[in-house]
């Protein structure tokens, strides 16, 4: 009698199990699916099934040899990774109970500061939005009021790709695009990484983070806009800041402000960080320009809006005592460690 379908497949297992060299593994494969396999043989028995149920034992047997292929593969991958395990394992030796001299991992003090203020403006309504680092001349520029060849231009050295886009000089970049996504009343904070093509000193990076705000709605003033910074800075530095509010200009703006918030570094002394003057420019800010909100689809007969540009970079320098600028991009971990959390 020959040997039925399940009894092969049993069968076959059995051997597997016992398998463990690759030609071990070859051999199976040979004595079941080559042509004089016994898988393969099972179809001699066609003969002997009724003609209605050939068609389906035909595809119950390709099934089984399916079936022994990948068992096969299966157990020689796993043979493989033992081997490897095992080769690793006599050649390196690993002491568990070692004291590994490395310190807990931490966040850095630009992400600690973007997350507190984060959580500060969510509180009050705002939401988080996220805005991408290479754009176009449009939303950097154009919708911000600064149409080509304006001069105002010249205040942002643009590193330029060559199709054309730019890496985002200032989060102001992404006023646009949101404005267009949620309309008015808006209340938004888009942090983000800026670029410049800026010589670096103490104080000046090419590379460094700002987070943008806007808000939108009927009757927005610029008590609001003072009511929503000095709250903000009251709660990241959880006490008094001394800081002073200067007329700036920014062509998104009118009127636009520098927030300039008493050096802490030198204590309003006057150091490298500061520039001397015992001032540091924090979040230049103003009342969103007509053209910027009419660029952006809002109806300027009936919503106003502030916008501002905080200095996430220097806030964090502020909070955390860094005295320059370079360090925050210097991979440097023993000033990071100092700030696990
Ligand atoms: N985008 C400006 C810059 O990086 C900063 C700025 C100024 C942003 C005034 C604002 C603003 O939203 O109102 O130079």
């Amino acid at each position: 009698m020959a040997i039925t379908m399940e009894e092969l497949r049993a069968q076959f297992y059995e051997h597997l199990q016992q398998a463990h060299a690759q030609e071990a593994f070859e051999e199976l494969r040979v004595r079941y699916l080559g042509k004089k396999g016994e898988v393969t043989g099972l179809l001699k028995n066609m003969g002997a099934i009724a003609p209605d149920k050939r068609k389906e034992y035909g595809q119950m047997v390709n099934a089984l040899k399916d079936e022994v292929e990948s068992s096969i593969k299966k157990r020689i991958e796993e043979a493989h990774q033992r081997e490897l395990e095992m080769r690793i394992a006599a050649t390196e030796r690993y002491d568990l109970t070692l004291p590994s001299g490395l310190s807990e991992g931490s966040y850095h003090p630009i992400t600690l500061v973007q997350r507190e203020v984060e959580q500060i403006f969510a509180s009050m309504g705002f939401t988080i939005e996220d805005y991408d680092e290479i754009v176009d001349d449009y939303h950097c520029f154009e919708a911000l009021n600064i149409p080509k060849h304006h001069p105002a231009r010249d205040m942002q050295d643009t590193y330029y790709l060559s199709n054309g886009q730019l890496l985002k000089t200032h989060t102001s970049a992404a006023q646009n695009a949101i404005m267009r996504k949620y309309g008015a009343p808006l209340r938004a904070i888009f942090p983000g990484r800026c670029f410049r093509n800026e010589s670096t000193d103490a104080c000046h990076e090419n590379t460094f983070f700002q987070m943008e705000g806007i808000m939108i709605d009927e009757n927005i003033s610029i008590s609001n806009l003072i009511y929503f910074m000095k709250t903000m800075l009251s709660e990241v530095f959880q006490r008094d800041v001394k800081v002073r509010l200067r007329p700036g200009f920014f062509p998104f703006v009118e009127p636009g402000f520098e927030l300039d918030i008493s050096c802490a570094i030198c204590g309003g002394k006057g150091c490298p960080s500061c520039k001397n003057s015992g001032w540091l420019e924090l979040c230049p800010c103003g009342m969103i320009h007509p053209n910027v909100l009419k660029a952006g689809g809002i109806d300027t007969d009936k919503y106003t809006g502030f916008a501002f540009g905080l200095g996430l970079t220097r806030l964090a320098m502020m909070k955390y005592g860094i005295k320059d600028i370079r360090d925050l991009n210097s991979g440097n971990l023993k000033s990071l460690d100092q700030f696990v959390k």
